[in-house]
């Protein structure tokens, strides 16, 4: 028989799996065209030509022992690589020894936390939230707090968030550009943010998960959350940036000015190892060393989210338009947001509940899909819209 919580966690978290369920049904009966699957967020651009090069150059490489396990925090010259690159962009000065590759951006959370977590931990993490942080924290006996963002801005709450501090939290974790919301944190929140953490009694890390970091429009950066927030660890990976989510390729790199700055270094690679990952896949670390300034062309985002964001407004939904990654965040046109994804279903339309990510009210939607599903949905938008008297 198999373990109690993972039954409990199962039937929790499966609402994306449930869509997907329903999706493939949808598709069998009316045909694959007229189906609008908006909930799974899978970019469908192909990876980047040079990193696809870089795919073809490194296959051919005749060297020996090209394949064989490493040190666990991975390949040195792409720590380096990364080290110089965080360096870069955050003014501080990173050491390759701070670098450990992971199995993506997934694999470094999961890696970080197993370093930090006693069991009973706390760890704050702000709604709405991607779902799998809180299976995440329990992995390593720790204990999710969940604080709400701001309701207009979904801006992380600096008050909120001292108000949950106890001497048992051992971080936060924090996204932007954010999934579900799409919202980027400017640097008066990130300051706001160091500033109530600092104000603990002990440490807490922010644990900065930024994989859609590279992922902004209307010429937008996403500020440097390593240069503004003093006990970080960013966990990151190329699965958005590069489309290569399939391929677990990702890092964690540890702040210089993190306390217990050494003793931190030291653990991550050891869990990297006894979490069984070992290290990170070699090959992949390989193509990100040559490739690691390639990006998708995020116009073709940019794209969707703009034709997107005008067929969501003409159905008359009140919606955000995001700044970055790939999702919407809309308003219910009822309270029942499970109630609005079941009627959006009837519509062949698939997205993805706001309840799913501790945010009810809401529904999520991704833009990551081909441009002609998005132009093909917009009367179902519509007929939505009409249903619920948006318009
Ligand atoms: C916010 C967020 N964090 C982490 C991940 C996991 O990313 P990876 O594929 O790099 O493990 C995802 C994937 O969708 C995500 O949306």
């Amino acid at each position: 028989m198999i373990s109690r919580k993972i039954t409990q966690n199962m039937a929790a978290g499966s609402m994306i799996r449930k869509m997907f369920e329903e999706g493939a049904r949808l598709k069998a009966q009316f045909g694959a065209d007229k189906v609008y699957d908006f909930s799974i967020g899978n970019p469908d651009l192909e990876p980047p030509a040079e990193v696809l090069a870089a795919f073809q150059e490194l296959s051919a490489d005749p060297r020996p022992g090209l394949h064989a396990y490493m040190s666990n925090a991975g390949y040195l010259e792409t720590r380096q690589v990364v080290a110089d690159k965080l360096s870069l962009s955050s003014g501080l000065a990173v050491k390759a020894e701070a670098v450990c590759m992971t199995v993506g951006a997934a694999g470094a959370l999961n890696v970080s936390l197993k370093a930090l977590l006693d069991p009973g931990d706390e760890v704050i993490v702000l709604a709405p939230y991607f779902v799998e942080y809180l299976s995440y924290i329990q992995n390593h006996g720790g204990v999710p707090v969940i604080v709400h963002c701001n309701e207009t801005t979904f801006f992380p709450d600096p008050e909120r968030i001292a108000a949950a501090l106890t001497p048992r939290t051992k971080a936060l974790i924090i996204n932007s550009p954010n999934n579900p919301t799409g919202v980027i944190y400017p640097i008066d929140v990130l300051k706001a943010l160091d500033k109530v953490l600092l104000s603990a009694s002990q440490t807490v890390y922010v644990l900065s998960d930024e994989p859609y970091a590279g992922l902004t429009f209307d010429g937008q950066k996403t500020p440097d959350n390593l240069a503004h927030l003093t006990n970080c660890i960013v966990c990151n990976s190329w699965s958005k940036s590069l489309s290569l989510p399939g391929e677990r390729i990702g890092y964690i790199g540890v702040s210089p000015r993190c306390e217990d700055y050494s003793n931190l270094v030291q653990a991550i690679g050891y869990c990297n190892r006894v979490l069984g990952f070992v290290n990170a896949p070699a090959f992949l670390q390989r193509v990100i060393a040559k490739t690691i300034d390639a990006r998708v062309d995020v116009n073709r985002y940019e794209t969707r989210r703009n034709r997107m964001h005008e067929i969501l407004t003409s159905a008359g939904f009140d919606v955000r338009r995001p700044d970055g990654g790939f999702y919407f965040f809309p308003k219910a046109p009822i309270a029942d947001d499970s109630e609005f994804v079941a009627a959006c279903a009837k519509h062949n339309v698939l997205v993805v509940p706001g309840k799913g990510f501790g945010f009810p009210g809401f529904f999520r939607l991704c833009f990551a899909v081909p441009d002609d599903m998005i132009e093909r949905s917009a009367p179902a938008w519509l007929e939505i819209g009409k249903e619920f008297g948006l318009v």
